[in-house]
């Protein structure tokens, strides 16, 4: 049976490094409360000027060298983001274009955090059904632009990062490995719950001064409820990678956890009984980069060599929506 692998895996994320202490002279906080209730120390933000597309593309030309492949050998672009560089077109086809691949089709998806287990799903159907052969799917993300540096925006200020992490995907038909599930779910009756109201197509006009003076251009979140459930979400649809492919925790050799919280990524490992070897968590680092963060990591446990061939990988994320879901991969 045809299966999905993954052929080679990159992450760029930009070189300035904003450390927890940075946002004390614009906010009232301290690396202190960000430490004990997030775990992050410090994330990543964008050159002024760089944009999600620049990003994927650095990440993009690492994924193709170490797979020995020319972008030409691509045959279609996925771009899974919340922080397009643009209202439309989608940042696909800029990515596409910096590549100089013209004619290759480009897939925007917009679902938030778990946007690159939905765009694996996509791509995973695709692969199997044969109709593309070397999907670059990607998870790119620019979060610095469009925070509220202020008191007012620190709840969410000091969670988001910029990066961007890729996995080019081909078919394999050797017998077990490669994508064994993808499980992908969404609840609208929540997307307010973590929500940027503005702009809007819905109202005339779509951006205004009171959308500037009220702050609706900066996104919102009821952040205890969005870590209710995310902490059940995740394990939830992990059980049903596990058990749909009659597997159980103790099978697992990495999972990976859209990097949302350390606290959240906790309770998931505690919920499933995994040993500590059995994650793999890096928001210390990066904080939540939303579609980029599952890449990123899978890319930094690959480069770490902690993957041996036939190894199980689950890949789970939760996010605005509420959209979840969850992967399995026989590496
Ligand atoms: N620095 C200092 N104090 C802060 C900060 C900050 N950066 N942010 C909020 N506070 C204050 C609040 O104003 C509040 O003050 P008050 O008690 O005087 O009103 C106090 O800290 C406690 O606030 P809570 O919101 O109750 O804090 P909580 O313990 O819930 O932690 C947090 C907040 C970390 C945001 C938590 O709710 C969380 O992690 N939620 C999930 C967030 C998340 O993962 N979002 C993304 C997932 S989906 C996606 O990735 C798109």
């Amino acid at each position: 049976m045809l299966r999905t692998e993954f052929i080679s895996t990159g992450f760029y994320v930009p070189e300035r490094v904003v450390t927890n202490d940075e946002f004390t002279q614009w906010m009232d906080t301290s690396d202190e409360w960000i430490r004990t209730r997030t775990g992050i120390t410090e994330r990543r933000w964008v050159a002024n000027g760089q944009g999600g597309a620049d990003m994927a593309h650095e990440a993009a030309l690492v994924a193709l060298s170490r797979a020995g492949l020319q972008p030409r050998d691509l045959d279609c672009v996925i771009y899974c983001t919340l922080s397009p560089d643009y209202f439309f077109p989608g940042t696909g086809v800029f990515l596409q274009r910096k590549l100089g691949i013209p004619g290759v089709p480009c897939l925007d998806v917009r679902n938030q955090c778990t946007g690159f287990i939905y765009g694996l799903s996509v791509a995973d159907a695709w692969i199997r059904t044969g109709q593309f052969k070397r999907i670059l799917l990607v998870g790119s993300e620019v979060h610095s632009t469009g925070m509220d540096l202020t008191t007012r925006g620190r709840d969410l200020a000091v969670l988001f990062g910029d990066g961007a992490g890729v996995a080019i995907l081909g078919p394999t038909s050797d017998d077990g490995r490669g994508v064994l599930s993808t499980h992908i779910f969404a609840d609208g009756r929540h997307a307010e719950l973590l929500f940027c109201d503005a702009p809007s197509s819905a109202r005339r006009p779509r951006l205004g001064q009171e959308d500037l003076d009220s702050g609706r251009i900066y996104p919102r979140m009821q952040g205890k409820e969005v870590f209710k459930h995310a902490s059940t979400r995740m394990p939830e649809s992990v059980q049903l990678a596990l058990s749909t492919n009659g597997l159980s925790a103790s099978d697992i050799k990495v999972l990976i956890p859209h990097q949302a919280n350390l606290r959240i990524s906790e309770m998931v490992q505690r919920q499933l009984g995994l040993r500590d070897d059995q994650i793999y968590n890096n928001i210390q680092r990066y904080g939540n980069t939303t579609a980029g963060s599952i890449p990123i990591a899978l890319d930094e446990v690959v480069q770490a060599g902690r993957l041996a061939r036939g190894d199980l990988v689950i890949l789970t994320a939760f996010g605005s929506g509420f959209t979840w879901g969850s992967a399995a991969i026989r590496w």
